[in-house]
């Protein structure tokens, strides 16, 4: 079956400009996200994920600029749309959530409003009647207890994640075809974390939305998402379909990566182990692999150039040095995997 992909994103590079340089946040990123699938983007702080979904949503602010690349919607290109243009699709085809639900929501005014106005923005000619029937369907949706009590409920009357199911409702409001979700979970408790996985992921299948979903814990990927880009330093360092990258991770990043993952059976509360060393300046970037500081196969010419992007296998990638053909077998625990002797 040929896929269909409802976001195509070619060869993105978005910088800011600051008073210190320019900050190269996104440097040649490409992703498909395909129609009523959930793309993971995932890397640590400071790797280009929330710059490169704002980019998407031309939401950089005065600094920020695409600077070069591709991003087409449903076959149409959004870098050449007008402000106006934007506003539009953004809500309409494209919908967000982020991580703090009390920064986009107004205290003032009872929940079941603001999903109200939500609707009245983008179709002015529903009724009074009709919009209140359409929240409460939208509350019961993303299953709000008691939705015709709780639509008149402030924002600081509920928890964490019953406001995150409103944002969700919001974003679901005008059936968007794509859903951007940056750390959506992050802020919440690890049960109510898997609650509202578990709740995007039903309304995923009942909607046949796709979904763009950001996060630095492959855990919580791992629970989502179909395919995975996994992001250092600007650029997608490897990405593949899920199971492939968990069976299978063939970059030295994404490895570190999975060290990281707590154990299910491990002690609660223990600490992760971070990899070693600090994400680089994006003011000036490495000349050659973001990662080779931290790599701990680097060879000299990580430090030198940046690594070809290498197909290994039908449907992934790497950036990596490792899977050059001139790069040495020995020791090298990417052409062992490739081979499948790993
Ligand atoms: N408005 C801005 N002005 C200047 N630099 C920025 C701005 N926004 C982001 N950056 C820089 O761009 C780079 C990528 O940031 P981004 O927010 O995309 O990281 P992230 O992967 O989303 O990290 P996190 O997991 O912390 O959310 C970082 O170096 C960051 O400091
Ligand atoms: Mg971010």
């Amino acid at each position: 079956m040929v896929m269909e992909p409802i976001l195509e994103v070619r060869d993105l590079h978005t910088s800011f400009l600051t008073s210190n340089g320019e900050v190269q946040a996104v440097r040649g990123v490409s992703f498909d996200v395909e129609k009523g699938k959930t793309l993971g983007i995932v890397g640590e702080s400071g790797s280009g994920k929330s710059v490169t979904s704002l980019s998407i949503l031309q939401l950089l602010g005065v600094t920020g600029k695409v600077t070069a690349g591709s991003i087409r919607l449903g076959g149409e290109e959004l870098t050449t749309k007008s402000r106006k243009e934007m506003r539009a699709i953004r809500g309409e085809r494209i919908a967000m959530i982020f991580q703090d639900p009390m920064t986009s929501l107004n205290p003032l005014i009872p929940l079941g409003d603001q999903v109200g106005e939500m609707l009245w923005e983008h179709h002015r000619k529903m009724s009074k009647e009709e919009r209140r029937e359409k929240v409460l369907e939208l509350f019961r949706m993303v299953r709000i207890p008691e939705p015709e009590k709780r639509m008149k409920s402030y924002p600081h009357e509920f928890s964490g994640g019953m406001r995150q199911r409103v944002m969700i409702a919001m974003a679901l409001a005008c059936r968007p075809d794509l859903l951007i979700a940056d750390e959506p979970t992050t802020a919440l408790d690890v049960s109510i974390q898997d609650q509202i996985l578990k709740l995007m992921r039903s309304l995923q299948k009942e909607m046949g939305m796709s979904i763009m979903f950001i996060t630095h814990d492959l855990g919580v990927v791992a629970e989502l998402c179909d395919r995975v880009a996994v992001m250092y330093g600007g650029l997608i360092m490897e990405e593949a379909d899920i199971i492939d990258i968990f069976q299978r991770p063939m970059h030295p990043y994404t490895l570190g990566l999975m060290a990281s993952i707590p154990d299910m059976n491990q002690d609660k509360g223990k600490l992760l182990q971070p990899i070693p060393g600090s994400p680089p300046d994006m003011i000036h970037p490495p000349k050659g692999c973001p990662f080779a500081p931290r790599c701990p196969y680097a060879m000299r010419i990580c430090t030198e150039e940046m690594p070809p992007c290498v197909a290994t296998g039908e449907t992934r990638r790497s950036m990596c040095w490792l899977l050059d053909p001139e790069a040495p077998a020995e020791g090298n625990p990417l052409k062992q995997r490739k081979e499948g002797i790993a």
